[in-house]
């Protein structure tokens, strides 16, 4: 094989770990606390480094205080740190430990335009669901894709 096909041919395998990882690694707890602003982001899309570095900081969330009480905070911080990518490019904790800014997520959405992420109807990369009509189900499949106008 080319090099240009192992490396889509790891990536296509990397997302399918993580798209199996986010299944097993989001219920209740997790759902309930963490999907309430905005989607129970996958376990599988961030380092278990980063997700630590979360849970330790719910009180200044990216500019809002999501703070829960210290047993749920425990219980959410292991199924998170059960779940973490551990493989590729995944591992490494991504700037201000945000997957929108992961090698990886750049990479797939990297014919997504500055002014596509704006529409008022997505408005943040974060808004994962805008896009991704099953991400509530873990599923990123680029055949569930529908971009808003
Ligand atoms: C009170 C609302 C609120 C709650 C509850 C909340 N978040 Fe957030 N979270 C936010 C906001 C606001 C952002 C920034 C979104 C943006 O930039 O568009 C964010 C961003 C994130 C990001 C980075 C997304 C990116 O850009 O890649 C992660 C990861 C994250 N939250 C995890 C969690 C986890 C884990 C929990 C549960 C413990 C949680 N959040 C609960 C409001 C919340
Ligand atoms: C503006 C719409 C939009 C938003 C918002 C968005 N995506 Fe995507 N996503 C896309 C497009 C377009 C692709 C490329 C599909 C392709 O390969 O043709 C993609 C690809 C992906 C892929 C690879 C899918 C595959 O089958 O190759 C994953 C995984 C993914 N996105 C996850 C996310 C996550 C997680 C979020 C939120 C943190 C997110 N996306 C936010 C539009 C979006």
């Amino acid at each position: 094989m080319k090099p240009n096909v192992i490396r889509s041919t790891l990536t296509a395998l990397a997302l399918c770990l993580l798209a199996g990882a986010s299944q097993a690694s989001t219920p209740g707890t997790v759902a309930q606390e963490c999907g309430s602003c905005h989607l129970a982001f996958p376990a599988g899309m961030l380092p278990a480094e980063s997700w630590k570095r979360i849970m330790n900081t719910l009180p200044q969330h990216f500019g809002t205080d999501a703070s829960v009480d210290a047993t749920t905070r425990a219980a959410i911080e292991k199924t998170l740190v059960a779940g973490a990518a551990s493989f590729g490019r995944v591992a490494t904790p991504p700037p201000e430990d945000r997957i929108t800014r992961g090698n990886w997520f750049v990479r797939e959405h990297r014919e997504v335009s500055a002014s596509v992420w704006s529409r008022p109807a997505i408005k943040s990369a974060a808004n994962c669901a805008a896009c991704h009509t099953r991400a509530d189900q873990g599923d990123f499949n680029e055949h569930a894709i529908r971009i808003p106008r």
